[in-house]
């Protein structure tokens, strides 16, 4: 009661602020263009502002420098900062921009897009070359660019398609009226609509069908409310409110929406591969007591029949939840190294979880960075301490040039495939960076003793389970020992990193403007954890560089992904890392693949977990992504769980994981589940290759592998607003029931040819919705696109782990488009190896019944292609001999020569 009367005040106060303040946003003057030189790929021009400054959220920037290149023919890059370069901008050693291979060659080529602009007051218009269509326009809403506030309108068409900007848990296509996507990094637990939630993704696609779509992406890492709305004329529009940084904007001409999702990858980086295993099923909760209770889960999943792949520990395996620790009690190092050395033998992995912030205790990681001095600062010096789950911490500085030295030796230390905890990959959460001590966070010990950080323990315990075929260790009863916590080995450290960072400002340039409020910035964001640095890391603190946290802040969970994946490529040079990560910023799918975060055990939460996949994996360029099956936060329910073990079996990352206190939801707990799952992950593991090659493509050329159905269907007006339905890969569409008690599914069949996957027999869309029936709970609707063939993996026998599936051989699905003919592919490497030096790179064409095989072959693939199976009304198959080694063709049984 108390508090809520305290708070109103406040509010209305900043109400009256923002009323204030946005009448003088319109009356801001704006900006005059002279000096413009036109050059062989763009121009250049200064701005001067154009009156009276109207300071509404800062100080106005009198003199502001324009560059625009038309950097491909299909990208165009406006740029507006300040004329000192005082304003800070994303530093390079976080976002390299683009290199431009061929400046003239770009200049003699044909751009896609236009670029025009008024002089005074100055605003710019982005078009299609080709028919003259508006793209972007900024005219008639005079630029604002302050000390803490950038404001950029562009006007658009009525209605549009609009989707991306994130993250978020909203509809795919984005609201168009009354709209605000905040963007501010957070620890966003339960994941609710209409908030900011753990990634920053200032990008977004404008889809308009028959006339094309592109792409717009405004790298910038300020806090920022990005408005969608109509204005009082009825006219659409969407603005830029942001809180420092430049306009530094890139527009993808497409015109197909995969072709402006490759484009942005060209900016952002394309997204890295991952191990093949990584595929596999993964197992998670926070709360094993200890590290039986883990061997008891893989136990019951080998029991239950159901293929675990990879085994993963949460925050419990640290002693009292610090970071490079071991609970030596429940997670004793020799058990730990026993229970992974199984894992090994069966070809299964183990992962744990890791966190930015450090315990501020006397521990070995929280002495080294002191001696290293690479924890934040306070602007008086002093350490910076929040509190997260070990209580009081203090957090690494990404940006110091020391972090990168320490943060690779406490994981070599550590995770020592020797001596220490050998994981295979790597989970890192609480990146935003969380801290649940609430600003001004001025007593972080007395926070955490009153919330109970960390709590106790339960009582350590002799192993009370039954495990056959476990290591001695693990025998009922028996309690082990602690045993040392790993040597101090130190590792050669990657230099890399550390160079680059130190690069950034070389200058002293861009380092933010001085004397801005960096707390309680004038232009409020529509954060949901409050003001600023609630929640969170301070953001008036300064980093080692000279940036302030203030315009970092969004770039910390990466920074941290980017060092995470050295370290752990630093233990094992030569392998592709795994790291999954909750915070993101633009271009992190270059380095490291994410989980969705808390979500919830609801329905609601498992349908938007299919549009929170598909804007990750189709417009952020972070294709490896998933959401915690079943739902982390509330106990789930049988019939969800079963659904979800279907549902999540299509996403790209594949883990069942809840949290502390909730009822166990492993697959095997409820029989019709663990028979859900059996299936679910069968068809995924005889998809697995399909789904390889069509993720390895997109790490090559950016063009996404799992999609909305309007990427594969642009013209089709009713694709653009399919939330719940998908194409994993672009031969095969997926239609989960979306509803509790449901077995049925309004799907959607855009004009073209589809079977069935499970029959066979085809379905001839027509542009409307058919409602599938008789979807048990173990099931979920799968349609092959004609025109397509699947590499299959034959057989099921034995798929414990990918390991074994790789040993089976392929079956050709072929579903014939309404041309009669079909085309697939198929990659293979040694599905590790950061370097690949023998591969197969396979096409596969169908046509007047004939099946034929081309492509370049530098493996010797160990397995052949042993069937053929042509779908349609009589479905045929026949066993062919195909190797994967060289070109050939088969005339399938019964059709003429
Ligand atoms: C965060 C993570 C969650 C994890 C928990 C404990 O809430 O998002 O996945 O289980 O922390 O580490």
């Amino acid at each position: 009661m108390a508090a809520t009367s305290l708070f109103w005040p406040l509010l209305a106060l900043s109400f009256v602020n923002k009323a204030l303040c946005q009448s003088s946003v319109a009356q801001c003057p704006g900006y005059k263009a002279t000096n413009v030189e036109e050059h062989s790929r763009g121009l250049t021009a200064d701005l001067t502002l154009a009156g009276a400054p109207c300071n509404s959220y800062g100080t106005d920037i009198e003199s502001l420098r324009l560059e625009v290149d038309y950097e491909t023919d299909k990208r165009l890059h406006v740029k507006i900062y300040d004329a000192d370069e005082n304003v800070y901008q994303v530093p390079e050693s976080v976002f390299p921009q683009p290199a431009l291979d061929d400046k003239d060659g770009a200049a003699e080529s044909t751009p896609d897009l236009k670029f025009s602009y008024e002089e005074s007051p100055f605003s710019f218009a982005v078009s299609r070359a080709s028919s003259g269509e508006t793209l972007f326009n900024t005219s008639g809403n005079n630029l604002i660019f302050q000390s803490q506030y950038v404001n950029l309108r562009t006007s658009l068409p009525q209605n549009p398609n609009l989707y991306g900007l994130g993250e978020h848990s909203d509809p795919l296509r984005l609201n168009t009226t009354n709209y605000i996507r905040t963007i501010w990094n957070r620890d966003a637990y339960m994941i609710p609509a209409g908030t900011n939630l753990y990634g920053a993704h200032p990008v977004y696609l404008d889809h308009r069908g028959e006339t094309g779509t592109h792409g717009v992406f405004l790298l910038n890492s300020n806090g920022m409310d990005v408005k969608i709305d109509q204005d009082d004329d009825g006219e659409q529009y969407l603005e830029y409110n942001v809180i420092g940084g430049i306009v530094d904007l890139y527009v993808f001409a497409g015109p197909s929406p995969k072709d402006v999702s490759a484009q942005y990858a060209q900016v952002a980086g394309l997204p890295a591969m991952v191990p093949y295993w990584g595929f596999g099923f993964h197992q998670c909760r926070y709360g094993y007591r200890d590290i039986y209770e883990v061997a008891a889960v893989v136990y019951n999943y080998s029991k239950a029949n159901i293929p675990l792949e990879t085994m993963w520990t949460d925050i419990d395996y640290m002693d009292h939840r610090k970071v490079f620790t071991l609970d030596q009690e429940r997670f004793p190092l020799n058990t730990v190294r026993a229970l992974v050395d199984y894992l090994h033998q069966r070809d299964q992995h183990y992962i744990v979880m890791v966190d930015p912030a450090v315990a501020s205790s006397d521990n070995g990681a929280y002495n080294r960075g002191v001696e290293k001095d690479v924890f934040l600062r306070r602007q008086d010096g002093s350490l910076y301490e929040g509190a997260v789950w070990p209580g009081p911490t203090v957090f690494p500085d990404w940006f110091d040039p020391n972090t990168p030295e320490y943060w690779i030796d406490e994981f070599a230390r550590f995770f020592d495939p020797e001596t220490g905890v050998d994981i295979d990959a790597l989970w890192i959460d609480m990146n935003e960076a969380a801290n649940f001590c609430d600003w001004p966070c001025s007593d972080p010990v007395a926070f955490a003793e009153q919330n109970n950080l960390p709590p106790e323990p339960p009582a350590a315990r002799q192993n009370p389970y039954d495990l056959p075929g476990f290591p001695s260790l693990f025998q009922q009863g028996i309690s082990s020992n602690a045993s040392n916590t790993g040597t101090d080995q130190r590792r050669a450290v990657v230099t890399v990193r550390q160079e680059a960072v130190s690069n950034d400002n070389a200058n002293g340039k861009r380092l933010g403007l001085p004397g801005r409020d960096l707390i309680d910035p004038p232009y409020r964001i529509g954060n949901a954890a409050g003001s600023l640095s609630n929640k969170t890391i301070n953001t008036d603190l300064i980093h080692a560089n000279g940036l302030t946290e203030y315009d970092t802040h969004n770039l910390y969970g990466t920074m941290m992904s980017s060092l995470s994946r050295d370290a752990m490529l630093n233990r094992r040079p030569d392998k592709r890392p795994l790291v999954i990560t909750r915070s993101t910023f633009a271009g992190a799918g270059a380095h490291v693949a994410h989980w969705l975060g808390d979500n919830v055990s609801t329905w609601a939460k498992y349908r938007v977990s299919i549009s929170q996949m598909l804007a990750f994996a189709s417009i952020f360029q972070m294709p490896m992504v998933g959401s915690d099956a079943c739902g982390f936060t509330g106990n789930t329910t049988e019939q969800l769980c079963s659904r979800w073990a279907m549902l999540a079996a299509f996403n790209p990352f594949y883990r069942n994981h809840n949290e502390y206190g909730m009822i166990p939801q492993e697959f095997y707990r409820w029989e019709s589940v663990a028979e859900a799952a059996r299936k679910a992950i069968g068809i995924r593991y005889s998809l697995l290759d399909y789904l390889y090659t069509a993720f390895y493509r997109q790490t090559v050329t950016g063009e996404p592998f799992l999609m909305p159905m309007f990427f594969v269907y642009p013209k089709d007006a009713r694709a653009a607003s399919i939330n719940t339905q998908f194409f994993y890969g672009d031969a095969i569409l997926v239609s989960p029931v979306t509803e509790e008690n449901k077995t049925e599914v309004e799907a959607y069949f855009p004009d073209d040819l589809f079977y069935d996957w499970y029959t066979g027999l085809p379905l001839r869309g027509k542009g409307e919705v058919v409602t599938i029936k008789d979807v048990g709970h173990a099931d979920i609707p799968l349609h092959v696109r004609g025109g397509s063939i699947v590499p299959v993996r034959t057989g099921s026998e034995g798929w414990n782990t990918t390991a074994q599936l790789r040993k089976s051989g392929f079956q050709l699905v072929v579903a014939p488009g309404l041309d009669g003919k079909a085309e697939g592919s198929l990659y293979l490497d040694d599905g590790e190896s950061l370097e690949q030096t023998a591969t197969v790179d396979a096409k596969f064409t169908y046509e007047n019944g004939q099946v034929s095989v081309g492509g370049t072959f530098t493996r010797e693939a160990d397995v052949r292609i042993e069937g053929v199976k042509v779908l349609g009304e009589e479905v045929v198959e026949q066993t062919i001999d195909l190797p994967l080694t060289e070109s050939g063709s088969v005339r399938l049984d019964g059709c003429a020569a």
